[in-house]
């Protein structure tokens, strides 16, 4: 009876020692924009991880939209709709969460904003995912020299001062600054631009010397870099870049000839102006951030997708939404020959 009982013991310590090994997760999730699909992938990688995922988010999100309408996937993830307005309080314990990753906030005052900054939600580490779009890149620097976490930021910006807000908390942080993706799920079409052009038989108008290095990522290879933040566990304060350092080396040019490959097209590549005004989806000076970092603090492997080999998906999904797209600037632009 009595080796019964410790027996019990043992189990009941056991059971309770799994549960708390369980890592439980928050995902801040946006409403919506183009980059919306990395609360999905990370929800999906998270709990491959072992984690428990919860997502919360604004209610009135478009839930026939993806990510939102793929939800149903995620069968192990709770997910919580909360208006993001006035009446916002926290609606979980202080330091429920080992983790939370958030990629809704912007302005901290904001009423989501302001109550997450004072919840104290997590243990570990409370990660927002923000934006390269912060830096401001010195002219000074030269062709094709690629942004670190070093680089000036753009104060006035929104997502520099939830940065600020936190590095300014006791909150343990991690601050993550992404660039363009794509991938499954993903609403943002950078490269309609493209694939509508070349299958028109149009010229694509490309911002001259057209070598500038652009850093697109896989949504996926994304997620997993900020899953390893549970991993590595890195020093609060840490600052990211977030993209690919294995398929970071094609230029505009690259991307115009892999698209008219997927379409068995040769793209009319036209080097304009840059300082000409088009609907080109990059900036028309070169803009790329390097990941090494997170290679070497984060144990990140750099990303398994490559642009290249998603090409098809990304000539199957155009073919599929006939997007239009607006060629009425091109003109104009390609007059403007350097
Ligand atoms: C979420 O992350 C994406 C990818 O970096 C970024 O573009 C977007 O601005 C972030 N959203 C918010 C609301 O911070």
């Amino acid at each position: 009876m009595a080796a019964l009982s410790i027996l019990f013991f043992a189990f009941a310590l056991l059971l309770h020692g799994a549960s708390s090994l369980v890592p439980k997760t928050l995902i801040v999730n946006g409403k919506g924009g183009g980059h919306v699909a990395i609360g999905y992938h990370l929800a999906k990688e998270l709990t491959s991880k072992g984690h428990d995922v919860t997502i919360l988010q604004n209610d009135d999100v478009d839930s026939s939209k993806n990510p939102f309408s793929s939800y149903a996937d995620l069968t192990t993830t709770k997910v919580l709709n909360k208006p993001f307005d006035d009446t916002f309080t926290y609606p979980f314990k202080e330091l429920e969460f080992d983790f939370v990753f958030d990629n809704s906030s912007k302005d901290p005052s904001g009423p989501v904003e302001s109550v997450l900054l004072k919840a104290n939600p997590a243990k570990q580490r409370y990660t927002f995912i923000g934006s390269a779009g912060i830096y401001e890149k010195p002219s000074s620097l030269p062709h094709n020299s690629q942004l670190t976490e070093a680089m000036p930021v753009n104060s006035a910006k929104p997502a520099a001062q939830f940065e600020k807000a936190l590095q300014e908390s006791s909150i343990p942080h991690i601050l993550f600054r992404c660039q363009y993706m794509y991938g499954p799920l993903c609403s943002k079409h950078y490269l309609d631009y493209f694939t509508h052009r070349i299958k028109s038989s149009l010229p694509v108008p490309v911002p001259s010397p057209g070598t500038q290095i652009v850093s697109l990522t896989d949504v996926r290879d994304v997620a997993k870099q900020l899953s390893k933040v549970c991993d590595a566990l890195p020093p609060s304060g840490s600052i990211f870049n977030t993209g690919t350092f294995n398929d970071l080396k094609h230029t505009y040019i690259d991307v115009a000839n892999m698209i008219g490959e997927g379409l068995n097209m040769k793209p009319d590549i036209r080097l304009y102006d840059p300082n000409s005004k088009t609907d080109f989806p990059f900036r028309a000076s070169e803009f790329f951030v390097k990941s090494d970092k997170s290679v070497s603090e984060l144990d990140f492997d750099g990303g398994i997708h490559e642009l290249k080999k998603y090409i098809p998906e990304i000539v199957k999904s155009f073919e599929q939404r006939h997007p239009r797209v607006d060629t009425s600037k091109d003109e104009a632009a390609i007059k403007s020959v350097v």
